[in-house]
């Protein structure tokens, strides 16, 4: 039997975000740990991050988002097939916050898979999306990235070079078939696990033993993200780079063909070394870390989301897609608009 793979196209039929209310300025975070303002915005270019309340979890973050996302695409939920959604930080170990999302808002009693691949997270639910459709088994899918990472955060001066970055927040892309010819041109993964360590949450532990958390986890501070901000920013300005490269050759592409890059939030120097690098111009990257920090899973769909309602990507308009963090993972996508 000869198997044809499909040319079926996809695109991006709508997006939506949305941000949990609470501001948290680097003014408040200095009244819990040893830090100012200014360092915090030259080291990061950072000035204020989301977090949630207690009680809020990325699945309820998630609703918002994905309201706007079906309207933008002129969908209800009964049009959705599939329900990917990428988060680090579920609302709980098991089920899947794709599973609390579904029932939510009343989707279908269709498939829902959680994606943990931390910062990468959303474009390797783009390259399972990718996948779906064109095989064409899926019309529609709803696409999530979203974060709770406040409470993972060691809010003292000991967890001060990590907590500062990360917020809370969520975006949604609904994923579609086409038959114009635009969508997704290519999408691109990678792992390399040496460095699990360097960014990386321990506790609670399906393998540390009976309870999977201790006393003395707590007190070492295990269930707090930990991070080696300085290993990860040497591996970041290298893989983004090359992963952006990657995708531009795969699609005979050249960097002046990018109308918008928008990379991981990661940390506003990264994203400036980045730009240095690949010689692109200010107004092909994005950037809009110093409003909501790192937001790990959500950043990309949180940026995409913002670039669309402010006018700035129209039909036709090359869009590069690229992420690096915890694992180490990366990954990068083309998307003709
Ligand atoms: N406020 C004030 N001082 C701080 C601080 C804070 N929030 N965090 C760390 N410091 C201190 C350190 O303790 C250190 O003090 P010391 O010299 O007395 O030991 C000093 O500032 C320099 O620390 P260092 O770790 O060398 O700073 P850095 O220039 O590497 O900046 C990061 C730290 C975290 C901002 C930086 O490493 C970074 O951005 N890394 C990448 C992180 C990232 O992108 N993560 C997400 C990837 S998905």
């Amino acid at each position: 039997v000869e198997i044809v793979f499909s040319k079926v196209k996809w695109y991006i039929s709508g997006t939506g975000f949305y941000l949990p209310p609470r501001v948290v300025s680097n003014e408040e975070m200095s009244k819990y740990m040893d830090t100012t303002d200014k360092w915090i915005q030259e080291r990061t270019g950072i000035k204020e991050r989301r977090y949630v309340d207690p009680g809020v979890g990325p699945s309820d973050l998630a609703i918002p988002a994905t309201e706007q996302a079906l309207n933008a695409a002129g969908l209800t939920v009964k049009d959705i097939d599939f329900i990917i959604f990428a988060t680090s930080t579920p609302d709980y170990y098991a089920p899947g916050s794709g599973c609390l999302l579904q029932n939510k808002m009343g989707f279908g009693e269709i498939g829902a898979v959680d994606v943990r691949v931390q910062c990468s997270g959303f474009l390797y639910g783009l390259s399972i999306a990718e996948q779906y459709i064109r095989t064409g088994m899926f019309k529609h899918i709803l696409l999530i990235g979203a974060e709770v990472q406040s409470t993972a955060m060691n809010l003292t001066t000991e967890g001060r070079d990590t907590a500062i970055i990360f917020g809370d927040g969520a975006g949604a892309a609904i994923i579609s078939k086409t038959d114009e010819n635009r969508g997704i041109m290519s999408t691109h993964l990678h792992t390399d696990g040496r460095y699990v360590k360097e960014l990386w949450l321990e506790s609670p532990s399906s393998k540390s033993g009976h309870p999977r958390i201790t006393g003395k986890d707590l007190h070492e501070g295990k269930q707090y993200l930990q991070m080696n901000g300085k290993e990860v920013f040497r591996h970041a300005v290298t893989r983004f780079p090359e992963v952006i490269w990657e995708a531009l050759d795969a699609n005979n592409l050249k960097k002046d063909d990018i109308h918008l890059l928008i990379p991981h939030q990661a940390n506003l120097r990264i994203t400036q070394t980045i730009q240095k690098k690949m010689g692109l111009e200010n107004n092909q990257v994005i950037s809009n870390i110093h409003k909501y920090g790192n937001t790990t899973a959500g950043t990309i769909p949180i940026a995409l989301g913002e670039a669309v309602e402010e006018g700035k990507v129209s039909k036709g308009n090359i869009l590069v897609f690229a992420s690096f963090g915890s694992g180490f993972s990366w990954a990068s996508a083309v998307v003709k608009w």
